[in-house]
């Protein structure tokens, strides 16, 4: 502190051309609170969250001193932000700057708030409070950041009779004061073997506070001071500060006992409790005096004192006895706050509370002290992994994964699902996350994603299982702090393939019997005939009959039924001696198309692999399986043999690919699709067949290309071994009558060769190729084909 007596003029001119400069705004925003002795200023954080704030004292002649971390530890004022980012300002009444009297104090604070780290261009507020207080006659006060004593001066001079059990008394000081070059304003600090005699400008010089106010004199330190000693008192170690402040009053010098103690290890804490324990014998603060009175005790939260039956109702225990007095507060209990951390990359939580205790006691020697410890409690980093809870259903189709929980002070930034990152934006517009609320407060987060979903890795598993794989990252931030997490997880979900109803069938005495087995796709499989399901509790057509369990249901036909046939693609037949012939169709394309009845014939058809699109040589079958890049065309040709009719022509309805040799197994993948050149994907081209040496008949033979496309199972590239499979129609011109396969609009010119549509009988026929193996190594750009699922 600089003696700056005779100057207030000149400075206050200064002071205000520094004001001048600057309009200060309205500071209805901050309120101050007069707490006990000191004042707080509250900010809330919508005014300075993310903004540099400069706190300043103002002294009576306006002048303004920055308040430094240091400046703060010497004169009285303590700042703290909460998480999330309100700002709390508390200055004891006795602090630098402040005008004091003996009724109240009045403190003047500006508050520079800017936008920038510089803290350039700041917005000035002014502040000021008054707070009245009735003096006790030795206030201590123990802050977070300082100690603070204030005695009253009207003490009578210590005599030495008062200290029968300190051998180093006051009065041996005595001497090394009145030796000291300034007599006045001297402070001797009680050091464990010596003493210390300082100038009063010397000790202002290394970090203490020291003033007189009218009536009192007061000596602030912070806790770690060359003179502070650590001196333990019950289970506790306090930081001693031991002094004796010199001083003239009138023609005599007086002394004063200036010792302070402040706890600095009394908090204990475990995993739910936090206890802090203070004991009431604390010797340099009660040297001289025989006995406490009236020992009383405050506790509360944010310096507001609580009764009792706020503190029962909060779950705190405070236990009062002659030598301590001793607080729990369970971790989370009402009055604090928890925040969370990241610590190592582990998430955790911190729970924080601002209490204070405060002892009253009276003795002989001091009359009545008043004994304040402000503490900021925040509890050790308790690190809380997140669980994540796997809760797909196999049976949705969907991963469904829960991850928690957190504080609210958490945000879900991304998820990583293999090698994609969606952010949460993306995720919540798919519809695939969403926050879960608890009661107390906490969140936690789902993430569903249809197993369809092409980050969703798809991995086979035998014959008829596949493996959906969720490799999944979440990444998390902590608000305000910006602190980032990470949580992972591999969900891997087993699912049985799709089996499909497989029918079989046979016949007996009087009827055709389909037997049905039910696959595991779906229970409500139900036939058809025409529009007319087969239904096992509905009436069912003349001379057809149902029945069925949990696994089979059996569809018999009557031999004799005036029924018309059906037509598909699975028959099975009966031959009786009635010459006629039965088909009966099971499918699942829905409804079943027309059929008529058929004449059975010799149709034979074979189904080539061409080298190349000369159609000239083919492969022949000790060449299969035929190895072929996904990206290859494959170049087919179906002809039909040993006929030497001009006028019959190939016509072929459907061509489709399987994994199997099995024409009708699943996957399947269509290449020609009800005569035409697959048209989703137009990867499927027909060639003109033309005469030559080889090809005696053009009408008996057709070609197609099947282009350079890449069979997807789902959205996974499909390789290993396919068989091509075709139903293929001879039609023939001179059939009488018109039948409808022949005429279909459908078939396209370059399969028609400029044909009629009068052409008629038609012979029905499959065909298959010989094994071609795909290898992979295409291009995932190409046009992609889908499987079909029924
Ligand atoms: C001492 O207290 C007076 C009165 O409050 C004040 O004017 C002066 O600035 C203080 N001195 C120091 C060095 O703090
Ligand atoms: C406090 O003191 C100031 C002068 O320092 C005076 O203006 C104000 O009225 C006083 N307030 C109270 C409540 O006594
Ligand atoms: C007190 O401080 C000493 C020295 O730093 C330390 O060894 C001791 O553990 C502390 N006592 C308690 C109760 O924490
Ligand atoms: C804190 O716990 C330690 C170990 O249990 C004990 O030694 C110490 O006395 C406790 N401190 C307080 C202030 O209760
Ligand atoms: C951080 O984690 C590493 C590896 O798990 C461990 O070795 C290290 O001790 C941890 N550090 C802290 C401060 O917990
Ligand atoms: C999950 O994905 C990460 C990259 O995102 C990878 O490093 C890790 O090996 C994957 N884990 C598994 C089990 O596939
Ligand atoms: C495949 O992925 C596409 C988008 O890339 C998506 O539209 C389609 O639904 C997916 N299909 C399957 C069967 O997963
Ligand atoms: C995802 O979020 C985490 C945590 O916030 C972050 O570290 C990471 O960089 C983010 N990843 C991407 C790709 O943005
Ligand atoms: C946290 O991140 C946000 C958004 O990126 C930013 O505006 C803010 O300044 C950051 N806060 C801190 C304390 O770094
Ligand atoms: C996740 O849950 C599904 C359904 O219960 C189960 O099939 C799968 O094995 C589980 N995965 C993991 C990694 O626990
Ligand atoms: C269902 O019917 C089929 C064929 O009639 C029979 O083989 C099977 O055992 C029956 N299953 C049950 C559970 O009754
Ligand atoms: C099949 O073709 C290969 C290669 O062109 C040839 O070596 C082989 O003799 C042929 N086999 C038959 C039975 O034609």
């Amino acid at each position: 502190m600089k003696l700056s007596i005779g100057l207030p003029v000149l400075l206050g001119i200064l002071s205000s051309a520094i004001w001048g400069q600057q309009t200060p705004g309205s500071a209805n925003f901050i309120t101050a609170t007069c707490k006990r002795s000191l004042v707080q200023l509250d900010l809330p954080s919508q005014y300075v969250y993310n903004m540099f704030v400069t706190f300043s004292a103002l002294d009576q002649y306006g002048r303004s001193f920055e308040i430094s971390d240091e400046l703060a530890r010497q004169c009285g004022y303590a700042t703290t932000w909460d998480p999330w980012g309100n700002i709390k300002f508390r200055a004891s009444l006795l602090s630098c700057y402040a005008q004091i009297s003996d009724v109240n104090s009045t403190l003047t604070m500006r508050i520079d708030i800017s936008p920038n780290p510089d803290k350039s261009r700041p917005v000035t507020y002014i502040k000021q409070a008054s707070c009245p207080y009735v003096w006790n006659a030795r206030e201590i006060l123990c802050e977070v950041n300082y100690m603070e004593v204030s005695v009253r001066r009207k003490i009578p001079m210590i005599a030495e009779s008062a200290f029968p059990d300190e051998p180093e008394d006051w009065s041996s000081a005595f001497p090394e004061a009145v030796a000291g070059l300034v007599s006045i304003w001297q402070v001797v600090f009680h050091l464990s073997s010596t003493r210390k005699a300082m100038l009063v400008s010397d000790a202002q010089k290394t970090g203490y506070g020291i003033n007189t106010t009218e009536s009192r004199i007061l000596l602030r330190a912070p806790y770690k001071t060359a003179e502070a000693q650590l001196r333990k008192f019950g289970n506790v170690n306090f930081s001693v500060v031991r002094s004796t402040i010199f001083y003239k009053q009138r023609w005599v010098i007086l002394l004063v006992d200036s010792a302070v103690a402040c706890p600095v290890d009394d908090i204990n804490y475990t995993t739910q409790m936090i206890t802090w324990s203070v004991p009431k014998s604390i010797s340099p603060l009660l040297i001289g005096s025989s006995s406490l009175k009236s020992s009383q005790v405050a506790f509360g939260v944010d310096l507001l004192t609580l009764t009792n039956r706020e503190i029962i109702n909060r779950n705190y225990v405070v236990i009062d006895n002659p030598q301590v007095t001793m607080v729990t507060v369970p971790i989370g209990a009402s009055g604090g706050y928890y925040k969370s951390h990241v610590l190592n990359g582990t998430y955790g939580i911190t729970y924080s509370i601002n209490v204070f205790l405060e002892h009253t006691w009276e003795d002989n020697v001091w009359g009545v002290t008043k004994y304040t410890i402000i503490k900021d409690i925040t509890t050790p980093f308790d690190p809380r992994p997140p669980a994540i809870l796997n809760e797909t259903v196999p049976a949705t189709k969907k991963f469904n994964v829960s991850i928690g929980t957190f504080l609210a002070d958490v945000q879900l930034v991304n998820v990583t699902v293999g090698l994609v990152t969606l952010t949460v934006q993306q995720l919540t517009g798919l519809n695939y996350i969403s926050s879960v609320k608890h009661p107390n407060g906490s969140i936690s987060f789902r993430l569903i994603i249809p197993f369809t979903d092409p980050i969703v890795t798809i991995q086979f598993v035998g014959d008829t299982t596949r493996a959906y794989v969720l490799n999944v990252t979440f990444g998390f931030n902590i608000i305000p702090n910006n602190e980032t997490f990470i949580s992972s997880i591999v969900i891997v979900t087993l699912v049985r393939d799709a089996v499909l109803p497989e029918p079989s069938g046979y016949c007996d005495q009087n009827s055709l019997n389909v037997i049905v087995k039910r696959g595991n796709v779906d229970a409500n499989w139900v036939p058809y005939v025409q529009e007319i399901p087969l239904n096992q509790s509905k009436a069912q057509p003349d001379g057809i009959s149902v029945t069925a369990n949990s696994t089979h249901y059996t569809i018999s036909v009557y031999r004799f039924s005036s029924k018309v046939m059906f037509e598909k693609r699975l028959n099975i037949s009966c031959k009786y001696t009635t010459n006629k012939m039965l088909v009966v169709q099971y499918g699942y394309e829905n409804p079943p198309t027309p059929g008529t009845q058929a004449k059975m014939g010799t149709i034979t058809l074979v189904l080539r692999l061409s080298k190349d699109n000369t159609y000239s040589t083919f492969y022949n079958d000790t060449e299969y399986p035929v190895v072929k890049h996904l990206m290859e065309p494959l170049y087919f040709e179906v002809e039909l043999l040993y006929s030497v009719d001009p006028q019959l022509e190939l016509f072929l309805e459907y061509c489709w690919a399987t994994a199997s040799p099995d024409k009708t197994s699943f996957p399947k993948w269509n290449v020609v699709d009800n005569s035409c050149e697959f048209k989703e994907t137009h990867q499927t081209i027909f060639h003109p067949v033309t005469a030559d040496s080889r090809v005696k008949f053009p009408s008996h033979l057709k070609r197609f290309e099947v282009k350079m496309f890449t069979f997807m199972d789902g959205n996974r590239t499909f390789t290993g071994q396919i068989y091509f499979h075709c139903s293929a129609i001879i039609c023939n011109a001179k059939q009488l009558f018109s039948d409808p396969l022949c005429t279909k609009s459908c078939i396209p010119s370059r399969q028609r060769m400029g044909r009629s549509v009068e052409l008629v009988t038609e012979r029905h026929k499959y065909v298959s190729s010989g094994a071609v193996v795909l290898k992979s190594g295409a291009l995932p750009s190409i046009k992609q084909w889908h499987i079909l699922t029924p």
